[in-house]
């Protein structure tokens, strides 16, 4: 039976609201007095008071579906969109939450119940492998002993470079906060042909992270040291779209309902003079989270957050640029896919379609005007049989004619030029040198 996003939203928040969760609203991609993260990166951060032991919560058993964002601060994907078929500027993660009520065993068997059995999600058992963090011998004996999955199909993941708690198995919210060991879930992509010959050293690119459960225990302080908080936590965290994925059966997230749907308006509406995936895929994603990010009150600036949505802006004119499409165009795609954004996302906020399109339009305005000329010379450059160019030419695109660097280098890894970046930016901290002290 084909499960839409909405259904699988439906039934992970059923499911654990059976198992006596309480439903919370996602918060904002804006996290609210914690300057410790630039965007809400998971579903975990509305609640990082109550893992501190500094708030009570109103339950000790949450669901939530959160709007998350990684498009900078510490967890940034901005460039890989496009290029993978499993990354996001805003996506959503669903997640279940425990405060000093159950840990490790409940939330195990909670996951694995969720996905494999045939009422829920009904994913084979044959295709999934976990990991668990090297030392956590708890996580391994449920696995093995209460799950009953085999110790072939268990990985056990330590630090990287000798860098204590520096794992993916080992997870925080920032350089501070909320972390503990984590224990994740993988799925093969391939459903007729999953590997059973796994080397216990290496997961294949065969699989993927489904399911991540962070098992809450410490505080993660100054040079890296860890305190034991007062009671411990379980903060999971799933994907949408990639378990959207698995579920639908497609190859990539940008291949599940949602995005079908909105890929399919963008070609059919845009007057697309080159077909281009990479483009249409980097638009699609970045138009949600304009559209979210303006919904939670962000206006492109020069600052924080509102460089961030600007940049996100900037990167899809360019790629409507090599889409052929004529500008402005950005703006006008709202006004038909405001469907598509009041079908697949039921959060409580205020989407004023009419308020983002004007700030993307004068956006695009105030972009083409700094861009083009810009565009031409480096294009001129390029097209001139250069493959590698100075580090002057490049700052002078920047500073005279107001290219963005993100801009330069993307048109570079496309059309495969190298520039000297050493001395671009060398040419930069001059700048801002004398500009700093120009102000003193
Ligand atoms: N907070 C954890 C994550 O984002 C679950 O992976």
């Amino acid at each position: 039976m084909f499960l839409s996003t909405l259904n699988i939203k439906n039934i992970f928040i059923n499911f654990f609201k059976e198992k006596d969760h309480l439903e919370i609203e996602s918060s904002s991609l804006i996290p609210k007095n914690d300057s410790s993260i630039l965007f809400t990166n998971s579903g975990m951060n509305q609640f990082k008071n109550i893992f501190l032991g500094i708030e009570k919560p109103i339950y000790n058993k949450i669901v939530t579906i959160q709007r998350c964002l990684r498009a900078g601060g510490k967890d940034n994907d901005l460039s890989k969109v496009g290029y993978s078929s499993r990354h996001h500027t805003f996506f959503e993660m669903l997640g279940n939450f425990s405060f000093n009520s159950y840990f490790k065993k409940s939330s195990i068997e909670y996951a694995w119940e969720l996905l494999t059995n045939k009422n829920f999600f009904n994913i084979s058992e044959n295709r999934l492998i976990v990991t668990v963090y090297y030392n956590d011998i708890e996580s391994y004996n449920i696995w093995n002993k209460n799950i009953g999955i085999s110790k072939k199909k268990i990985f056990k993941i330590g630090d990287k470079n000798n860098r204590k708690y520096i794992s993916d198995n080992f997870w925080s919210m920032s350089e501070f906060g909320p972390c503990g060991p984590s224990s994740e879930i993988f799925c093969n992509i391939n459903k007729n042909n999953c590997n059973y010959n796994l080397n216990l050293n290496k997961i294949s690119d065969e699989y993927i992270e489904i399911w991540n459960l962070v098992f809450i225990q410490f505080n993660k302080c100054k040079n890296n040291n860890l305190t034991e908080l007062p009671y411990f936590s379980v903060d999971t965290g799933m994907g949408l779209e990639r378990i959207s994925s698995i579920i639908q059966e497609v190859d990539s997230n940008y291949k599940i309902d949602l995005f079908k749907d909105l890929i399919n308006k963008l070609r059919k509406k845009l007057n697309i003079k080159y077909n281009n995936i990479i483009s249409l895929k980097i638009i699609a994603d970045h138009l949600r989270s304009c559209i979210f990010l303006i919904s939670d009150g962000i206006y492109p600036s020069n600052d924080k957050h509102g460089y961030v949505l600007k940049k996100i802006i900037r990167r899809s004119i360019y790629h409507g640029k090599l889409l052929g499409v004529n500008f402005p165009f950005l703006y006008k795609i709202i006004d038909f896919i405001d469907d598509n954004i009041k079908y697949f996302y039921t959060y409580n906020i205020n989407i004023d379609f009419n308020l983002i399109k004007n700030i993307i339009y004068l956006e695009e305005c105030k972009f083409e005007n700094s861009i083009n000329k810009g565009l031409i010379i480096l294009n001129k450059k390029i097209d001139e049989g250069n493959t590698f160019i100075d580090g002057d030419f490049i700052f002078l695109l920047y500073d005279t004619y107001g290219l963005p660097i993100e801009i330069i280098n993307e048109v570079c890894n496309i059309k495969n030029i190298n520039f000297d970046n050493k001395k671009f930016n060398k040419l930069l901290d001059f700048q801002k040198n004398k500009s700093n002290s120009s102000k003193k």
